[in-house]
């Protein structure tokens, strides 16, 4: 579902605060730091609580296969500057043949600062830009209301509310549905809307000993 370009682990996406990029083994501390927290972890579908040991290496390692292949697209999500250590993760995966669904949390320490809007409106962009998708999909437990704002700011309409499986949670819990659809992103676009800007696309460069590099860096809104 997601072509040649993101599936080297060269590939990042730029926005005015962030780097969006492939997780590594050296980021297993952090995100077990985050991830382990009962707050971050009971308003996701997939993230044990408590966090096993090992956890997040297994993470690790099947978020790179997955970019690797092809069929996911899941990012690390670090600030620029300063130690670049992950606050964050984000991923899109495909729901249907020609739907996409994004996940994503942040640190609690980066709560309240725009980052998870900043980092969903540049995954969306990236998904709308480099895959045939239709729709992008979201859930959020009734009770996110952060994360409904992350979803309402990125442009995605409520759908509805019913009971969704989150295994990690044991169970069906009520959640609310968001979708994003191609022609309101590229109709937001068209508008002059800064916060559904496309990337201006990847740039390949090639420094002097031959190593390569891609780009996709996001206009800002
Ligand atoms: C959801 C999450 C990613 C949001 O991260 P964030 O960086 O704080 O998000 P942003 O700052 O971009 O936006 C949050 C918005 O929610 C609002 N908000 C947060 N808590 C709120 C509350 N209790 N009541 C009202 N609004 C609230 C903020 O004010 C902000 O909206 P605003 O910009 O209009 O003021 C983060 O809280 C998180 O990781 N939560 C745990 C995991 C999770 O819920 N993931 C999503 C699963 S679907």
């Amino acid at each position: 579902m997601f072509p040649d370009l993101t599936s080297d682990d060269i590939f990042r996406i730029e926005t005015q605060r962030l780097w969006l990029r492939w997780p590594r083994a050296s980021d297993a501390a952090s995100i077990t730091s985050f991830l382990s927290l009962a707050d971050v972890a009971r308003m996701t579908a997939l993230i044990p609580h408590p966090y096993p040991p090992g956890e997040a290496e297994r993470f690790i390692m099947k978020a790179r296969a997955g970019n690797a292949n092809g069929s996911a697209l899941v990012l690390a999500i670090s600030q620029k500057g300063a130690a670049r250590q992950t606050i964050g993760l984000l991923g899109a995966h495909p729901a249907t043949a020609m739907d996409i669904e994004i996940g994503y949390v942040l640190a609690p320490p980066q709560w309240g600062r725009g980052l998870a809007t900043e980092a969903v409106k540049a995954l969306t962009d990236t998904v709308f830009s480099l895959t045939r998708a239709n729709w992008t999909l979201a859930n959020s437990r009734v009770n996110n209301i952060a994360s409904r704002r992350v979803l309402e700011k990125t442009g995605f309409a409520f759908v509805d509310t019913g009971l969704d499986f989150l295994p990690a949670r044991g169970g069906l819990h009520p959640c609310d549905r968001f979708h994003l659809d191609r022609k309101a992103w590229a109709a937001a676009k068209r508008s002059g809307d800064g916060r559904r800007q496309m990337p201006p696309m990847a740039q390949q460069s090639q420094d002097a000993s031959g190593n390569k590099s891609i780009v996709v860096q996001q206009a800002e809104g």
